[in-house]
């Protein structure tokens, strides 16, 4: 049977976003890639049409597929479900958890012709290429017990858990060790280890796990202090390996030195190699159906997996570098638009993509 490959548009801009790469991923098809595409609901689209941001046919598909590509889920008609089992991102959550996809790679590089695009002083982004590793799986998003109640007096209150095992630790530091090894051997493990016990594991793991890998240089940082290094010298950091919660903050961060929250693709892995690949944003709700969003993090979300799933890195090569030759042609969707660059819509810069995919 040949790979399924599972599109799930999901919410806001997600249908708008996914729909351009669904032109890249079939034009790999005419280049020889072998699969089979499917596609499915998730997220708010998947409550209105079934009550559930998960169901059972999604997850079913999900789990026979090779690969899935998912737009965002997420916006203000779901907001008001109080019962967080069956919010949109419960959907999103739950794929992630039920496939097992630990390992959340979110590579922050700036495209040289953005470089006025981002906040920072071109100088201080030049040549930036931060890979950001985040466990997924695991932490204070999945730690039991959860939930709200009430003190005596009637006084409300909520809770969450940060919790991880060592195993956990290990595997995901693996991630970052291995990765470091293919680029420059850097890994800076961020934690919060001055106050949390859980961290104050994790640096101990990561440490210990250091010792299998003597030509990679570790370092520790507190997530505070990561905070504020990414916006002041951010090209000091390969590889950064984070737990769950701080990985989703430190990457929307480092997605705005690149230039936009639009740029920033990511891939979820698991043992196996079967993932999910997404932009790290979000549904947009304010600029969806306007045929505004930046469909360039989805694009090259397709380029990740092909490297990641498929193992074809001439494919996704190909793919990054027709995103390079449109920013060269000076195509810009509005969140990366400067006076004097082309303003174009969503898929105009997804036709352009793909017409430079298919010259290249
Ligand atoms: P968001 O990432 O959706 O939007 C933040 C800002 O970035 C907005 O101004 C938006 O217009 C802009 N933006 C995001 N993607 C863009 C793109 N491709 N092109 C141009 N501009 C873009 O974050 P939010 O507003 O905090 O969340 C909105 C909804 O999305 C929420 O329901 C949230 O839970 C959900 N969300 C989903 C995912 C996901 O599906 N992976 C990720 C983050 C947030
Ligand atoms: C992301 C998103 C999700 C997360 C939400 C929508 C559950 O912010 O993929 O970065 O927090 O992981
Ligand atoms: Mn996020």
């Amino acid at each position: 049977m040949k790979d399924q490959i599972l599109i799930l548009p999901g919410d806001g801009i997600g249908p708008e976003i996914t729909f351009e790469a669904v032109k890249i991923i079939k034009a790999c098809q005419s280049a020889g890639l072998d699969v089979e595409l499917g596609y499915g609901k998730v997220g708010g689209d998947a409550i209105d049409a079934t009550g559930h941001p998960l169901p059972d046919e999604t997850l079913d598909a999900a789990r026979g597929a090779r690969a899935i590509l998912l737009g965002a889920v997420g916006g203000p008609k779901w907001d008001k479900l109080e019962d967080i089992s069956r919010r949109p991102e419960k959907g999103l959550l739950g794929i992630r958890k039920a496939l097992n996809l630990f390992g959340n790679l979110r590579p922050a590089i700036l495209y040289p012709q953005l470089a006025s695009a981002s906040s920072l002083k071109p100088e201080i982004v030049a040549g930036l290429d931060i890979m950001i590793v985040r466990e997924l799986t695991g932490g204070i998003y999945f730690g039991q017990p959860r939930g709200f109640s009430e003190r005596d007096g009637g006084v409300r209150y909520g809770y969450n858990t940060y919790v991880y095992d060592e195993e956990e630790i290990r595997r995901i530091g693996r991630v970052a060790f291995e990765m470091a090894r293919k680029r420059s051997k850097r890994v800076c493990s961020v934690d919060k280890a001055n106050v949390l016990e859980v961290t104050m594991l994790w640096r101990e793991v990561i440490t210990e796990l250091a010792k299998e890998y003597p030509d990679v240089e570790l370092s520790h940082m507190y997530v505070d202090n990561a905070a504020m290094q990414l916006v002041r010298a951010p090209k000091q950091f390969d590889v950064i390996v984070t737990g769950n919660m701080f990985g989703d903050i430190l990457s929307d961060e480092a997605a705005m030195l690149t230039g936009s929250i639009g740029m920033l693709p990511s891939a979820s892995l698991n043992e196996r190699g079967q993932g999910m690949f997404e932009p790290c944003h979000g549904s947009a709700p304010d600029i969806a159906g306007q045929n505004l969003a930046n469909p360039l993090a989805t694009i090259l979300s397709v380029a990740m997996m092909l490297r990641y799933s498929f193992d074809q890195p001439a494919l996704a090569a190909r793919i990054e570098a027709a995103v390079g030759e449109v920013l060269d042609q000076g195509l810009r969707t509005a969140d990366i638009a400067a006076p004097g660059d082309r303003q174009v819509s969503t898929r105009e810069m997804g036709d352009a993509v793909l017409a430079a995919f298919q010259a290249g």
